[in-house]
């Protein structure tokens, strides 16, 4: 799979979505599926957004026992998505047992530490000791034990995950924003520019373009700074 943009289309409902899309005329930008709008609409959101030619990465960060989550992916294999996802808090057995259900056509990778949690609420509140940066790769290690491809981390981890997991294990990594841009909620970031030099493969990028007044200029600028 190339390096790509892929835009978190975080809205409420189907109508809203393909509303935004339509704005895309020249270009079908990969798509990111979130809780929300599958939760919403259920997997037709998928076959309809599909069927307008968007790659699809289903976003659901799977977190279950291995029986559970094994069969979930058997499901959402056959809803032909592009690329899907699991926490790599779930154990490496839970992480190969996606792999299974999932089969080879689809990307998976697992969420390492979520971008909006901070080394001192990961060490006060999951009571993860580690630095954050030690967490994130030791899980990054424990997905490709597991027969992933690859991990979503911050783009500020995405060097240490390669130096980690080696050079084709690929990263996906959300938590980025213009220099000029807000913040929101987002705690561990970087621009588009930034993260080209990282090596990471896909960024995902959602309010920066989706709340941006010209969405498709949004995401021009992020595809001209990420893929050049
Ligand atoms: O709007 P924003 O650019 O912050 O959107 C980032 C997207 O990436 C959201 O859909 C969020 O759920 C997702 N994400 C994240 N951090 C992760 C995994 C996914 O922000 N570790």
């Amino acid at each position: 799979m190339n390096r790509d943009v892929i835009i978190a289309c975080d809205f409420k409902d189907k109508a809203d979505t393909l509303a935004f899309l339509d704005q895309f005329r020249e270009e079908k930008p990969f798509v990111k599926i979130g809780m929300e709008l599958f939760y919403g609409e259920g997997p037709d959101i998928v076959r309809a957004i599909k069927d307008r030619g968007h790659k699809i990465f289903l976003d659901l960060k799977l977190h279950d026992i291995p029986n559970t989550v094994h069969k979930a992916m058997k499901n959402l294999a056959r809803l032909g998505v592009d690329m899907t996802n699991v926490h790599a808090a779930g154990t490496i057995d839970m992480m190969r047992a996606a792999q299974e259900g999932l089969g080879e056509d689809a990307l998976l990778i697992a969420v390492t530490q979520l971008t909006s949690t901070t080394e001192e609420r990961m060490q006060r509140e999951l009571l993860i000791s580690a630095p954050i940066a030690g967490t994130v790769a030791h899980y990054a290690r424990n997905a490709k034990e597991a027969g992933l491809r690859g991990v979503v981390c911050s783009p500020l981890e995405a060097a240490l995950v390669k130096d980690t997991c080696g050079r084709d294990f690929i990263t996906v990594t959300p938590g980025i924003r213009f220099a000029d841009g807000d913040v929101g909620d987002q705690k561990r970031i970087m621009t588009p520019a930034l993260a080209r030099e990282t090596g990471t493969e896909f960024i995902v990028v959602g309010r920066p373009i989706t709340q941006a007044i010209d969405p498709v200029a949004a995401y021009r600028r992020v595809c001209k700074d990420f893929l050049g």
